[in-house]
């Protein structure tokens, strides 16, 4: 099998590349990704060497480098390259509604004419926030941010191309992510190393925000299943059951360190603040699929894999990032 996948320089990317080339000797995987701060080729440059493995630099917005990648006879597409910040998407929403939808309608078109298998890596931020139950697939999108909307808007744009063009393309909307290599502007991988290099972690609000997480393996090993044996045309909501406040992160992040409650600092609440995302994914249980991995002891082995690899994140704190930090969070 060929696999086109975009975005693979980034955080799930990187590791659903590095799953699949473990796991299938017979693969091939070229990745378009057009490095944007968030993209590091170091997270993939293990296998430069790696015949099964291409990399072409280019913009998933551009049609001749889409070309130039689909010319590789994909059999199935992953699009995994996206804007995904929500608080740089509240600074600059363009960039977000550039890459997001009109990337994802580049990427259609392509598959369009080739009728080729597509999978859309979306997020349970579409939904929105809900204060009590559960979000299903057919629960009705209403996206707070800029980040979220334009996360809608692509798969909106999906589902048309499934309607109007009878393209084989599925959609999966997982819960928050956490593992290594995630650009230290989310929460865990910021809180982390912050506290290694004796910092302060900044929460937001009143930190009783919930997130529903599950570890970046075990949501690469879902979209293989969805990939594999997903309905065209289905949608799967990704979820390990791991709901936590912002709070009860902070607190097992500060325990892994070794630090105490003076090492917070609350600060201004980010504005339209999703108070509590939380889906049941049942559809992608029925594919065969279920997390492996208890949550407290992947978080305890994500703190490690950013305290024994300070080479990866030293380097990126120190660039762009720094001034990026500073804009937002002050002296914190
Ligand atoms: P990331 O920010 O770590 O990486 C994004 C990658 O996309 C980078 O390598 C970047 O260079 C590349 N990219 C950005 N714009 C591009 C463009 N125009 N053309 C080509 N490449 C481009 O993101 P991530 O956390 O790995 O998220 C991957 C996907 O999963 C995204 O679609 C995101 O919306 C979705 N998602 C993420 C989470 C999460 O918790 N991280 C949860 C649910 C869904
Ligand atoms: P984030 O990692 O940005 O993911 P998302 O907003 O896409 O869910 O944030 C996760 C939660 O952590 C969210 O409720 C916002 C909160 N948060 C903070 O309290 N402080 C921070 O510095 C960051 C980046 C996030």
């Amino acid at each position: 099998m060929r696999l086109l996948v975009t975005g693979c320089c980034g955080f799930i990317g990187s590791n659903f590349v590095r799953m699949m080339l473990d796991k299938h000797p017979g693969i091939a995987i070229t990745n378009l990704d057009k490095l944007t701060y968030a993209g590091n080729p170091a997270n993939l440059s293990d296998f430069d060497d790696d015949p099964r493995y291409e990399f072409i630099h280019g913009d998933i917005c551009d049609e001749a480098a889409v070309e130039e990648a689909f010319a590789r006879t994909p059999d199935a597409v992953i699009n995994f390259a996206a804007e995904t910040h929500v608080d740089r998407s509240i600074d600059t929403p363009a960039t977000f509604l550039d890459t997001d939808v009109k990337g994802t309608c580049t990427l259609l078109e392509a598959v369009r004419a080739r009728g080729i298998r597509y999978l859309q890596i979306s997020t349970d931020e579409v939904y929105g926030s809900i204060e009590e139950g559960s979000f299903d697939e057919e629960s009705r999108l209403a996206p707070a941010s800029p980040y979220s909307a334009s996360k809608a808007a692509a798969d909106l744009l999906v589902l048309a191309y499934v309607t109007t063009y009878g393209v084989e393309a599925l959609i999966s909307r997982s819960s928050n992510n956490f593992g290594p290599r995630q650009y230290p502007e989310k929460l865990m991988p910021l809180f982390i190393t912050n506290l290694l290099t004796g910092g302060k972690v900044p929460v937001y609000g009143d930190g009783l925000n919930v997130r529903d997480w599950i570890y970046v393996e075990d949501n690469c090993e879902a979209l293989e299943a969805i990939l594999m044996r997903g309905e065209p045309g289905g949608i799967y909501n990704v979820g390990a059951g791991n709901e936590r406040t912002n709070m009860e992160i902070t607190r097992l992040l500060l325990r892994a360190a070794g630090r105490g409650e003076d090492a917070i600092e609350f600060v201004k609440d980010r504005p339209g603040h999703d108070r509590r995302y939380s889906i049941e994914s049942r559809k992608v249980r029925d594919l065969g699929w279920e997390p492996r991995h208890d949550f407290e002891a992947a978080l305890e082995r994500t703190f490690s894999w950013y305290a024994d690899n300070r080479d990866w994140w030293e380097p990126i704190k120190s660039g762009e990032f720094k001034e990026y930090y500073l804009a937002r969070y002050g002296d914190v």
